[in-house]
This record gives structure tokens, C-alpha cells and sequence, in this order.
């Protein structure tokens, strides 16, 4: 018998996301980015997947990590 955080460490990394491909890779123009502020996922729970939904936070908890977002910040002129 594993503690559940032991079995949260050990497991893979993308749980659910795209599993039909054998490789997850996104795509996005930097010129579609209308908002000041977007945030990419990089901990794979985000239900919103490539975008953050604050996934990482139950995910950090219940683990012990310390992913979090990667912050795309559009400079204002
Ligand atoms: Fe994955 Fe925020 S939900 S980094």
C-alpha cells in the first residue's frame, strides 16, 4: 500500500490530455494573444489544456510540487 501522495509522484506526467498523440505539442501565433496577460499550463491538469486553470494548485497540494503557470505579459506602450 502506496500514501496517496507517493502513487501522485510516481504517476505520468499527462494523465489525460490529447493520449491519442504520441507527442502533445501547441501551437499558438503570438498574434492571436489579445489579452494582456495569458497563462499556459505546464503541471497537465489544467481542464482548459494549454491554458491554466489553476489545476496546479489541487495538483501542488496533493503532491508537494511547486509547478505553476508560464506568464505570457504583452508590454503596454
Ligand atoms: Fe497547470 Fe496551472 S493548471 S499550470
Amino acid at each position: 500500500f502506496l500514501p496517496k501522495k507517493k502513487k501522485q509522484r510516481d504517476s505520468l506526467i499527462n494523465l489525460k490530455i490529447q493520449k491519442e498523440n504520441p507527442r502533445v505539442v501547441n501551437e499558438i501565433d503570438i498574434e492571436d494573444l489579445r489579452c494582456s496577460n495569458v497563462c499556459y499550463c505546464r503541471c497537465w491538469r489544467s481542464k482548459t489544456f494549454p491554458v491554466c486553470d489553476r489545476s496546479h494548485i489541487k495538483h501542488n497540494e496533493l503532491t508537494g510540487d511547486n509547478v505553476g503557470p508560464l506568464i505570457l505579459k504583452k508590454k503596454t506602450l
